[in-house]
């Protein structure tokens, strides 16, 4: 440990160790390094522009700034504990490398916007990949769901088998959740790109600084309006974290679903070995451990949230040290979202596998073609609740009979009702039960692809 001090003059002695390396940032904000260079580019080029340094001194800066980012690349910048965080990091480097001239890089500029913008610029690019992602994780529902489209699973309420579903109906939710998750980010987005470096310290700044110029640099869309709100303000990062939440929701719910198939109860999918785990004592487990693992991570990522919140809520302005906190709840809540993004995608695309042939047996052996039989006699006028109770009534007595609707004689069923005719055997086989249902929306298979082309059309 260096006995540097870091300060002003005001100081006559350095850090203790151990605060010192309470105090350090740069053991996780080194991860923000190319933006903090990007970042201070633009400024010592807007420094050079509007004369409060020379041209010349503003191409030497830029020129040391890019000389940090090909020695980083190259694996020898390696700042440790003693330059804090990775800020003054680059700041030590650039002064070593440029001499005096290196000391001028932070005329008009404060680590507080310096952070906020370096935070941000992180943040935009971090959403433009989970983005593309999400594309990619869509397809592969799409990809699914067209294969599928006949496919029939039992679908559920209460955990109760309720009605029969296409298969693709099913995952063509997942779809849907990820669309709004998408469109959820590109609005985060739009609040995240706006630049708050010129905000200085707090109250701005006395130089004659071209926020404008710089901003546009570093392609942002506008400049905070208030120098207090750019440097201590975090929504972008908490918003960001309420969209990789719901992310994680929706994984997490599909996730749920494919331990649940992968089971000997339910039987639905198998798991190709390829991302299925065993145990290490009993011969015959195969384990989802993909899907359990995005549904345990979700966990995290709802913390930092929670975090993130809890953090920013008693904070009077502006900047507070409270903030170096924001990072690594920032940084865990991106790389966890874009792990979890490509394992479900690689599980979904080839890691499973739909047991067709168990699927259908499991939609004809059950009671979740009662309310097509309701909905036969409603729409021969029979009041829909007066049929519900006639239906329930032959429910009851089929499941003592150990009998399933289909096996029902006519007789029987014009004993229970006058107007039941031999179509009813049709109207509740499972594939018309789907099929029926063609509201806009439904799972019925005319619906189901038109809800494919229109999944089409937004992913084009
Ligand atoms: N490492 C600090 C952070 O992450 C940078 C800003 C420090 N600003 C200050 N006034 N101490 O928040």
């Amino acid at each position: 440990m260096t006995k540097k001090k870091t300060w002003s003059d005001r100081f006559e002695s350095a850090l203790h160790p151990a605060i010192a390396r309470f105090n350090a940032s740069i053991g996780f904000d080194i991860q923000l390094l190319e933006y903090d260079l990007t970042g201070s580019v633009a400024h010592a080029k807007m420094l050079g522009k509007t004369g409060i340094i020379s041209e010349a001194e503003a191409e030497e800066l830029v020129a040391g700034l890019e000389q940090i980012r090909q020695e980083y690349q190259e694996g020898k910048f390696n700042p440790g504990v003693e330059d804090e965080d990775v800020h003054f990091a680059v700041e030590r480097r650039l002064i070593e490398i440029v001499g005096d001239g290196g000391k001028k890089l932070h005329t008009a500029r404060s680590r507080n916007d310096q952070v906020a913008t370096d935070l941000r610029l992180y943040l935009r690019e971090q959403i433009t990949s989970i983005r593309a992602q999400l594309r990619t994780y869509q397809q592969v529902l799409l990809d699914l769901a067209l294969q599928n489209v006949e496919t029939l699973i039992p679908g559920y309420t209460h955990l109760q088998r309720a009605q029969p579903l296409s298969l693709a109906h099913h995952l063509l939710a997942y779809f849907q959740m990820a669309q709004r998750d998408w469109e959820r980010l590109g609005e985060i987005y739009r609040r995240t790109n706006i630049c708050p470096l010129g905000s200085g310290a707090l109250a701005g700044t006395t130089f004659p600084i071209d926020r404008d110029y710089t901003a546009a640099l570093l392609n942002f869309d506008g400049v905070c309006g208030n120098s207090l709100d750019g440097v201590s303000d975090r929504d972008f990062a908490i918003e960001f974290l309420l969209g990789a939440s719901l992310i994680m929701v929706h994984l997490s719910r599909l996730s749920e679903e494919i331990i649940l198939w992968s089971s000997t109860e339910f039987n639905f999918i198998t798991l190709k070995d390829s991302c299925a785990t065993g145990s290490s004592i009993m011969p015959q487990k195969k384990n989802p451990d993909v899907p359990e693992l995005v549904r345990g991570k979700s966990g995290r990522v709802f913390g930092h949230l929670q975090a993130m919140l809890v953090l920013m809520k008693g904070l009077p302005l502006a900047y507070n040290k409270d903030l170096q906190e924001d990072k690594e709840a920032i940084f865990d809540g991106v790389q966890t979202v874009k792990t979890s993004l490509e394992a479900m995608r690689i599980l979904l695309s080839e890691g499973l596998e739909f047991q067709t042939a168990r699927l259908s047996a499991a939609v004809a052996e059950d009671f979740s073609n009662a309310t097509d039989v309701a909905d036969y006699l409603a729409a021969k006028g029979v009041p829909f609740r007066e049929a519900y109770n006639l239906v329930g009534k032959v429910v009851k007595t089929s499941i003592a009979a150990g009998k399933l609707l289909r096996d029902l004689s006519l007789a029987e069923w014009q004993q229970l009702h006058p107007t039941f005719e031999e179509d009813i055997y049709d109207a509740i086989a499972p594939k018309q039960v789907v099929a029926a249902r063609n509201s806009y929306g439904g799972t019925g298979f005319e619906q189901v692809r038109a809800q494919i082309a229109e999944a089409k059309s937004l992913l084009e």
